[in-house]
């Protein structure tokens, strides 16, 4: 998407009305832009969602600079997360259950993240490699299998299967219960957009049976240690400590959620940005182990799968000038940090030898940095390599379906071909 042609003026920006989330990938760009130029830390009101139960809270602090968000996400004692990493207010037990740690705080975080660690580290990681290339070949095989005219869904047959299977096999979730997570992850996630047309009776029902699912998982793995991160993570002891099951039913939640709908929303958005621009798809497939490492990153940089978290100010402070309360709550808009122009030269281009260094779609460093990245870039790496090696001419044919949602950039479907393009 190149620089935004028209221009949105302040007043018609609303980032709580759902219309917002529907209106093109331009106008919200060019709407971005107007914040960060004219009201880079506003005031946004919190509207009343569908569901009466969760009333409005008392709005919140917009903020879309890159130097702003970096700030926030770095000073946790600042800026906290244990009142909720979302915009609308819940319960504390509701917080926890739901998010687990990332919405805690110190100590608990800490102690948290520690434990969860050991699943992540580069060995355990690296454990997973031949298993992510394995499943990318069978992908691409499955493809030349079933769609010999050489057209599908890439999001259904390419993006999404991919992380899925990655984190069940990672977990040790048998192949059998893949697309009962996939449908919990699908109604947790698609609360925002009709065509999914979630209420918050099916979000929670989803979030309890995953959780009793999890529970027992980790049980079993307890009681039968076997070769997964779930035997790691709930055999771990840090300081005397151990996971307890539920805590590990809350975390799994995130993981399945965060693991899935991120990762596959990656590829997605990297294909489309590939097929608008054919030579930086060249750039990328001549030299392609040269330039993955930077690819990679851009990609995330550009489709940005993660739309905001929330943080909130522990005591009076400041933000660009603004006063900020105790107690109130600031918004880290993070599509708009990785087009902001006084970090990035050229944001709108997407630029596959970009230094990866400082995009935020990662989130903006601090405590709750993405566990998963190093695991989210190697599916990224291995799926390109794989479509490069064996479709090299895969395009998207037709304009992405988009998810309505503040909260991730989705693509629900996406046409793809790979023949006669
Ligand atoms: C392209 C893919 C991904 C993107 C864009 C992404 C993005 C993010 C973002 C923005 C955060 C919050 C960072 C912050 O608040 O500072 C986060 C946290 C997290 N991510 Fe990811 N993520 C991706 C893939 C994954 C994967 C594959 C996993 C695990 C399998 C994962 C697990 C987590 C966890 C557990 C947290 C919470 C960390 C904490 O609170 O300490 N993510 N991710």
């Amino acid at each position: 998407m190149p620089e935004p042609r028209i221009t949105v003026p302040l007043d018609d920006i609303d980032l709580s009305l759902p219309e917002f989330w529907l209106a093109g990938r331009e106008w919200r760009d060019a709407a971005f832009r107007t914040l960060r130029e004219q009201a880079p830390v506003r005031f946004t009101e919190e509207r009343v969602l569908e569901d009466s139960r969760i009333q409005p809270g008392p709005g919140y602090w917009s903020l879309t600079r890159y130097e702003d968000i970096w700030h926030v996400s770095r000073n946790p004692q600042l800026f906290c997360s244990g009142k909720g990493s979302n915009i609308g207010d819940m319960p504390v037990e509701i917080n926890e259950f739901f998010g687990s740690m990332i919405n805690m705080d110190d100590p608990k975080h800490f102690r948290l993240r520690s434990i969860v660690s050991k699943g992540f580290t580069p060995k355990e990681v690296a454990k997973v490699e031949e298993y992510v290339k394995t499943k990318a070949t069978s992908i691409v095989d499955d493809l030349l299998e079933r769609f010999p005219d050489g057209s599908c869904d890439f999001v259904t047959e390419v993006a999404a299967p991919l992380p899925l299977k990655i984190i069940c096999e990672m977990m040790g979730i048998p192949e059998a219960d893949e697309p009962q997570i996939f449908a919990w992850t699908n109604t947790i996630l698609g609360i925002g957009d009709p065509e999914y047309g979630t209420t918050l009776d099916e979000l929670m029902m989803a979030a309890l049976q995953m959780f009793q699912y999890a529970q027992q998982l980790g049980e079993d793995r307890l009681a039968n240690p076997k070769d997964d991160i779930t035997s790691v993570m709930m055999h771990a002891v840090v300081d005397g400590e151990r996971l307890t099951t539920q805590e590990f039913g809350s975390f799994f939640i995130l993981l399945v959620v965060a693991g899935n709908e991120t990762t596959r929303n990656a590829i997605s958005h990297g294909l489309k940005a590939l097929t608008d621009d054919p030579d930086q798809r060249a750039i990328w497939w001549d030299e392609f182990d040269g330039h993955t490492r930077t690819a990679v990153d851009e990609i995330v940089r550009w489709a940005t799968p993660v739309i905001h978290f929330r943080r909130t100010a522990t005591e009076d402070t400041s933000l660009s000038g603004q006063p900020i309360a105790a107690g109130e709550k600031v918004v880290m808009w993070y599509p708009s940090a990785n087009r902001d122009p006084a970090k990035f030269d050229h944001p709108y281009d997407f630029d596959v030898r970009r230094d990866p260094g400082a995009q935020v779609g990662f989130g903006a460093g601090g405590p709750h940095f993405c566990l998963g990245a190093n695991l989210a870039r190697r599916e990224i790496a291995v799926m390109f390599r794989e479509l490069r090696t064996r479709l090299p001419g895969i395009r998207a044919t037709g304009e992405p379906d988009y998810l309505q949602s503040a909260f991730i950039n989705g693509i629900k479907r996406m046409p793809c071909a790979w023949k006669g393009v």
